[in-house]
């Protein structure tokens, strides 16, 4: 099996607010993730898929095509939105580096022809990344 990785790069503000808690709880947990204004993230977005290489191409999979995909289905999406209020599958949800990996694995794994899907690797800042690989 060889894994193969495609880097791509969203902007995107957001705010972890928890209204079922008190502001004070919200501060307490969430720290300045939870400023009623939101604020900003850039993302850099790492899809892993993994195969065998096809026999006439040596490819898993046409990394341009991945990309393609990454960028109509994820990047189109999310890049220079507000995930709390301009995406409507993330409305009402905590919008967590976590959450959002789960999302964008769910949004692209239908889409990955002849080969699997392995890793969401998101990071929300250089110190933080978020790994899912589908359960
Ligand atoms: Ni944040």
């Amino acid at each position: 099996m060889v894994y193969i990785t495609r880097k791509e790069h969203f902007n995107a503000a957001h705010q972890l607010y928890n209204s079922q808690w008190d502001l004070a709880k919200n501060e307490l947990v969430f720290g300045k993730c939870a400023n009623k204004n939101f604020h900003g993230h850039n993302y850099d977005l790492f899809v892993t898929v993994k195969g065998k290489p096809d026999p006439d191409t040596g490819f898993i999979i046409n990394v341009k095509e991945l990309s393609r995909l990454i960028r109509t289905e994820i990047c189109l999406v999310l890049d220079h939105k507000n995930l709390n209020i301009d995406v409507p599958e993330l409305v009402g949800k905590m919008v967590s580096t976590e959450n959002l990996a789960i999302f964008i694995w769910e949004k692209l794994h239908a889409h990955i022809k002849g080969c699997e899907l392995h890793c969401i690797k998101l990071y929300e800042t250089e110190n933080i990344y978020v790994e899912y690989f589908g359960e």
